[in-house]
C-alpha cells in the first residue's frame, strides 16, 4: 500500500500499437478536464499478454483499452465479461478493479450507436431493415448493438458466407444472410446501412458493390475513417442517403473508459475530432 494518492494511469495494449489515436484522445481529454493521469501506448507480443495485463494495477493502471490482437484473447484471461462482450466475442475496455478483479467490456457497439445518435438525432432505428456488408470482427459489434437498438430485419452479406451464416447461428433469427455477388440486393427498403469490412480505407481495395437500391433518405455508415469520406459514403450520398462517418465511433467508444479510469464523462466534439485527426 502506498500513503500517498497515485496519479491513474491507462492506457492502450496493442501489437503494433503505434498507430492507435487512442493516447493522442485521452490526451486530450485530460488536458481539457484538468485531470490527474497518463494514457499510455503499450506494445505487447501476444506471448507476453496475460502476465503483461496481470502486472499492470501494480503499477499504477486503472484499466486500458484493448487492441488487435488481444481483442479475443482477452475474454479468456478477464474474471468478468460484460454480457455484450461475451456475445461479441471481443473486449476492448478493462477495468482493473480494486479487489483485484479483471473487468473486460466491450464498447464498440456503443460507440457505433452513439455517434449515429450524435449525428442524426431523427435516426429511427426500428423504421425499417438494417443492411451490413461484413462479417468480421467489427461487424458483430455493429450487429449486436443494432439488435439491441430495436433493428427487427438484420440483413447482412460478406465475401466469406459462411462468416455471415455464423451471425444467423449467433444473433438469431432476425439475422437474414445475403449472398455476397447480391449483396445491393439488401438495399431494398433498407432505411440503416452500413459497411464494416476494410474495403474503402486507404491502401485497401474499393468498395464497389452498386448501391443503386438505396433509399433515398436511408442512413448509411461507415466504420472506415480513413479516409473520412469514403468511396461508400461517397456513393450513399450520391444516390440520396444520409451519411455519417465511421471517426465518432472510435471517438465515443472511448467515452466509458475514460469516465471509469478518471471519474469524468467527456464530450466528443468538433475540436475532439480535430484533435484526433490530427493525430
Ligand atoms: P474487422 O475486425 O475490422 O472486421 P476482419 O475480421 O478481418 O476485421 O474483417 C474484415 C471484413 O472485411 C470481413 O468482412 C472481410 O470479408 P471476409 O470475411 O470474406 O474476409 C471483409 N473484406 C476484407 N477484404 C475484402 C475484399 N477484398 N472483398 C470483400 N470483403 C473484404
Amino acid at each position: 500500500m502506498t500513503d500517498h494518492p497515485r496519479i491513474p494511469l491507462a492506457g492502450v495494449i496493442g501489437h503494433p500499437v503505434a498507430h492507435s489515436r487512442s493516447p493522442a484522445l485521452h490526451g486530450f481529454w485530460l488536458r481539457r478536464y484538468g485531470l490527474q493521469g497518463h494514457y499510455i501506448p503499450l506494445d505487447i507480443a501476444p506471448s507476453d499478454f496475460e502476465a503483461g495485463l496481470r502486472m499492470l494495477p501494480r503499477l499504477g493502471f486503472v484499466g486500458v483499452n484493448v487492441t488487435l490482437p488481444h481483442k479475443e484473447n482477452l475474454l479468456r484471461i478477464a474474471d468478468i465479461v460484460t454480457d455484450r462482450a461475451a456475445l461479441i466475442g471481443a473486449a476492448n475496455t478493462v477495468i482493473f478493479r480494486k479487489d483485484g478483479k479483471i473487468h473486460a467490456d466491450n464498447t464498440d457497439g456503443l460507440g457505433f450507436i452513439a455517434n449515429l445518435r450524435q449525428n442524426a438525432p431523427d435516426w429511427q432505428p426500428k423504421s425499417g431493415p438494417a443492411a451490413v456488408f461484413g462479417a468480421g470482427g467489427a461487424a458483430r459489434a455493429v450487429v449486436a448493438a443494432l439488435l439491441e437498438v430495436g433493428v427487427q430485419e438484420l440483413r447482412i452479406a460478406n465475401r466469406t458466407r459462411l462468416r455471415a451464416e455464423g451471425f444467423r447461428h449467433d444473433f438469431g433469427a432476425k439475422v437474414v444472410v445475403y449472398d455476397w455477388t447480391q449483396a445491393g440486393q439488401m438495399l431494398e427498403g433498407a432505411t440503416t446501412v452500413v459497411n464494416t469490412t476494410s474495403l474503402g480505407m486507404t491502401g485497401k481495395a474499393d468498395f464497389t458493390i452498386p448501391l443503386d437500391g438505396m433509399e433515398p433518405g436511408a442512413l448509411a455508415t461507415d466504420i472506415v475513417y480513413t479516409p473520412l469520406k469514403t468511396g461508400f459514403l461517397i456513393e450513399a450520398e450520391a444516390r440520396g442517403a444520409r451519411v455519417v462517418d465511421g471517426l465518432g465511433m472510435l471517438l465515443h467508444q472511448a467515452v466509458p473508459g475514460f469516465e471509469r479510469w478518471f471519474g469524468q464523462r467527456p464530450t466528443v466534439d468538433e475540436e475532439t475530432r480535430r484533435v484526433v485527426l490530427s493525430a
